[in-house]
């Protein structure tokens, strides 16, 4: 069977950046109740809808990520974007990245599994490369959260941020010995549906003139049930990588988690007993950029050194549907 090697990656995040002080002059929240509380402590954020949009951000990480692998555009056969916030609803906005970067005519595709959207793709792409149908697949997470946050709930609205990662996914080399996408695990659970869910705006309840200044066009979330629910089944899904690779949780060298709440990543360590300094943490930075957070992450830790080539990371993620998975690769 090939192996499916991590050969890029690369990632962008818009420069307005909103901070816990501004929050405070929106809704009744403090900068100490959100750092205590998420660990957030500023998030970056496009400029309304007449900014570059998801497809944007996707295509500068993708740009980069491409790059990193020392391919160009042409070497890439198929797209997958993980996103909730497409540009549109149709078409798919893996269709505007291709175009954006001059890639062939070649398979194109969005995925909706939420905060676990990267890792849906990363298992997707191996598949795709174990199997022998593609060489180059390239994989992105991105999400424009905010077009899609409630500025008048105080609940979700600290939580959220917008950016975009991605990821080479390619057929490794006999040479690439031991690298690869090692293990991947992906579940979910729609009896958990209303727990993180945008009630209007779909085709069973479209927009009207009567609806579309309602809440409901926004995310709705059951926090503290997700939160319980979360840490449970991202633990569960870690362990299920490390059997299925035979290896244990002190073989790992960074774990990479989607970046929800610090106390959820503190949590996790706790369960899987890693060292503080094996868990990669920048939701100070970024807050939640769902299905981009992994990505961000994992490009970030790449490009200070956090993790190099033969580092053996474990990714783990949750969020609506509910979703949840984890991955185990050597880098
Ligand atoms: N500022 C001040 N107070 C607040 C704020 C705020 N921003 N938000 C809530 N509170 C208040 C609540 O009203 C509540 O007050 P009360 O006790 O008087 O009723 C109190 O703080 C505690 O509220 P909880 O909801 O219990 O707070 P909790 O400690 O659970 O933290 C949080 C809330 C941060 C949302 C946490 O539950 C969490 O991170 N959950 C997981 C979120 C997540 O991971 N979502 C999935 C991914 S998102 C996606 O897929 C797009």
């Amino acid at each position: 069977m090939n192996s499916a090697i991590i050969k890029g990656t690369g990632h962008y995040t818009p420069e307005h950046i909103l901070t816990n002080a501004d929050l405070e002059k929106i809704v009744d929240t403090s900068d100490e109740w959100i750092q205590t509380r998420t660990g957030i402590q500023e998030r970056r954020v496009l400029n309304g809808h007449n900014d570059i949009g998801l497809s944007g951000m996707a295509t500068n990480a993708a740009r980069d990520a491409i790059d990193d692998a020392g391919l160009e555009p042409k070497d890439i056969e198929a797209v997958i974007m993980a996103t909730v916030t497409p540009d549109y609803r149709l078409p798919a906005t893996a269709t505007l990245v291709q175009h954006n970067l001059g890639i062939g005519r070649v398979a194109l595709m969005d995925i909706v599994a939420a905060c676990t959207g990267f890792l849906y793709g990363l298992s997707v792409s191996r598949a795709f490369i174990t199997c022998g149908m593609y060489k180059n697949v390239l994989v992105i997470g991105g999400e424009h959260l905010t077009s899609i946050t409630n500025y008048e709930d105080r609940t979700t609205c600290v939580l959220f941020g917008d950016g975009a990662g991605a990821a080479v996914v390619s057929r490794g080399e006999p040479s690439d010995n031991g690298r690869g996408i090692l293990a991947t695990y992906l579940a979910g659970d729609g009896q958990y549906k209303d727990l993180l869910h945008i009630p209007l705006g779909g085709s069973k309840n479209p927009f009207t003139n009567d609806n579309a200044h309602l809440p409901g066009r926004h995310v709705h979330m059951d926090g503290r049930e997700i939160f319980k629910l979360a840490v449970k089944e991202m633990a569960d899904a870690a362990e299920h990588v490390l059997e299925q690779a035979g290896c244990k949780p002190s073989d790992i060298d960074m774990v990479i988690p989607h970046q929800a709440n610090h106390r959820i990543i503190e949590a996790l360590r706790r369960r899987l007993n890693v060292p503080e300094d094996r868990v990669y943490s920048n939701i100070q930075s970024y807050g939640n950029t769902s299905s981009a957070s992994v990505p961000i992450a994992l490009d970030e830790a790449r490009r200070t050194g956090v993790v190099k080539e033969g580092s053996l990371v474990l990714s783990t993620a949750f969020g609506g549907g509910l979703v949840w998975g984890s991955a185990l690769y050597r880098l």
